[in-house]
């Protein structure tokens, strides 16, 4: 499918993004970021091409929209939906679709239930779709779950965890979780917002209850650091003894007192990689991989959902609005 498609944020993702787009024959028509290391320089530079693409990087959305406007948004700047909100906003007055990996957009409904309304609003006033997926958020600890129950007839509990060696990952991923901070660091300065490590556990959690139309009577989401017991180090960060070398994190999703979906991710250097799912009830099933390449997966997606987000009916949507199948819970 041929599609004009526009650059949203030119960090690490959003360069594989758009060299994905470009695998897949899709034509990049504006590019936007705010890096002054990124802005007037054209955009085959900035993701590391050998040729130059012609579109040049602006940090003044409104004039990328003009010259041709794209069919879809290519949306990676941000994890929070407030602040991502006028960028979403501007596309969708520009009557523009949206993908976007931000993880509190991929359900909304939960951190952000008054502008998910407006959103989907705006969206359908303006006849475009607005999504918010990724890997994880979005694949792996929820959708890829719910898929799964589909063979099974009943279904008491959902356990996904998903393992990585976070010294593989991306410098602003290892940034995000702490890499090398003391602990009484990391906590405050995730208490205060100047860290996030990973967004999107209670996401998850009520992305795959909603998939399976399941009612749960509490979320909770927690997260804490890994301690060193040695000295390590990753390509941009070093590790000394007792200082933070990743983090573990859950959300958990009650029905009564009672589990019923379980999220873990696990970003430690060294960790093994892998993603394991259980589901227990008639039959019980463990389903395990070889790991998943985050950055690589979150890339993919967007770039092969876009279609389907273009094609969709207008509104905001979640990957419950996209993929149905599976088990019925009665
Ligand atoms: N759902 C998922 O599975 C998933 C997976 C991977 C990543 N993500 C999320 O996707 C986002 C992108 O990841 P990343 O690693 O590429 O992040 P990043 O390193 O922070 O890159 C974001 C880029 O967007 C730019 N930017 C920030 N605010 C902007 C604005 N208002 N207008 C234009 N450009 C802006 C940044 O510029 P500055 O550097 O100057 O701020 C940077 O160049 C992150 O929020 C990440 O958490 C989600």
């Amino acid at each position: 499918m041929s599609l004009r498609t526009l650059i949203y944020g030119v960090g690490p993702i959003g360069a594989l993004i758009a060299k994905y787009a470009l695998k897949k024959g899709y034509e990049i028509v504006g590019a936007i970021d705010i890096d002054p290391n990124k802005v007037g320089k054209d955009l085959g530079d900035v993701i590391g091409l050998e040729e130059k693409l012609g579109v040049i990087v602006t940090s003044k959305p409104e004039e990328a929209f003009k010259p041709r406007r794209p069919d879809i948004v290519f949306h990676a700047t941000t994890s929070w939906l407030d602040k991502a909100l006028p960028q979403l906003v501007l596309a969708i007055k520009n009557r523009v679709n949206v993908i976007s990996t931000c993880e509190t957009l991929s359900y909304p409904y939960y951190r952000y239930p008054h502008i998910a309304e407006l959103l989907d609003n705006y969206a359908k006033s303006h006849g475009v779709t607005v999504l918010g997926t990724g890997i994880n958020p979005g694949f792996l600890l929820d959708t890829l779950p719910a898929i799964l129950t589909l063979p099974h007839i009943r279904v008491d509990k959902i356990t996904a965890i998903r393992s990585i060696d976070a010294g593989k990952r991306r410098k602003s991923f290892q940034k995000k979780i702490g890499l090398g901070l003391e602990p009484n660091t990391f906590m405050e300065k995730l208490s205060r917002g100047e860290l996030t490590a990973h967004v999107g556990y209670a996401e998850s959690v009520l992305l795959m209850a909603s998939m399976l139309n399941v009612e749960l009577t509490k979320v909770e989401e927690k997260q804490e650091p890994v301690i060193a017991e040695e000295e390590a180090r990753t390509e941009y960060f070093e590790i000394k003894q007792g200082t933070v070398k990743g983090i573990k994190g859950y959300g958990i999703g009650y029905i009564g007192g009672k589990e019923f979906i379980r999220i873990e991710f696990h970003a430690i250097v060294g960790a093994n990689e892998y993603e394991e799912i259980r589901i227990e009830g008639e039959p019980s099933i463990t389903w395990r991989s070889t790991g998943t390449q985050g950055d690589m997966g979150t890339a993919a997606v967007i770039v092969n959902l876009a279609p389907r987000v273009v094609e969709e009916e207008p509104g905001l949507k979640t990957m419950a609005d996209l993929v149905k199948a599976s088990y019925i819970h009665a």
